[in-house]
């Protein structure tokens, strides 16, 4: 039987191991917000989701940043979209710039609730 300390040690031995491991099998390389940023532009998606993929007007393109879908489903998306948006092909867009693209849309805070707008609270609330 391990005594307390053996347990103590074993366990911070598997955390040291998975810190110096590269990310999981599965886990995608992270991409480069930075780049995404640019390319999110350059390859007019912002033209339809709005520049920080927060969904245009009209409803031309919904919101997408912070896509709740994994980088491969996002790929596989924008390479086959299921309704009106067009697709890209790879020779259009790389999966090099749709990585970077799908970090840029990860790295944005989250919508605000409507409560905690101080506008949209005062037109919420009733007046008198
Ligand atoms: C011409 C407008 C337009 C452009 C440009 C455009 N999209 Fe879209 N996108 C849409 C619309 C509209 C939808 C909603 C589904 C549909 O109609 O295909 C959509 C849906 C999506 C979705 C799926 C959202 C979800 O999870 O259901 C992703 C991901 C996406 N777009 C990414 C991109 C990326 C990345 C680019 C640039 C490379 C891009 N879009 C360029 C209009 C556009």
């Amino acid at each position: 039987m391990k005594t307390g300390l053996q347990t103590i040690a074993a366990w911070m031995l598997t955390v040291a191991t998975l810190g110096a491991q590269a990310a999981p099998p599965g886990t995608p390389p992270a991409g480069d917000p930075v780049k995404g940023r640019e390319d999110f532009a350059t390859y007019k998606c912002a033209w339809c989701h709005g520049t920080e993929g927060q969904g245009g007007l009209a409803t031309v393109g919904p919101r997408i940043a912070l896509v709740p879908r994994g980088l491969e489903s996002f790929i596989a998306y924008v390479r086959k979209p299921s309704a009106r948006m067009s697709a890209y092909s790879e020779a259009s867009v790389s999966d090099a710039a749709l990585k970077d693209i799908y970090a840029y849309l990860r790295a944005q805070a989250p919508a605000k609730a409507a409560r905690d707008i101080p506008l949209l609270e005062q037109l919420r609330k009733p007046k008198g």
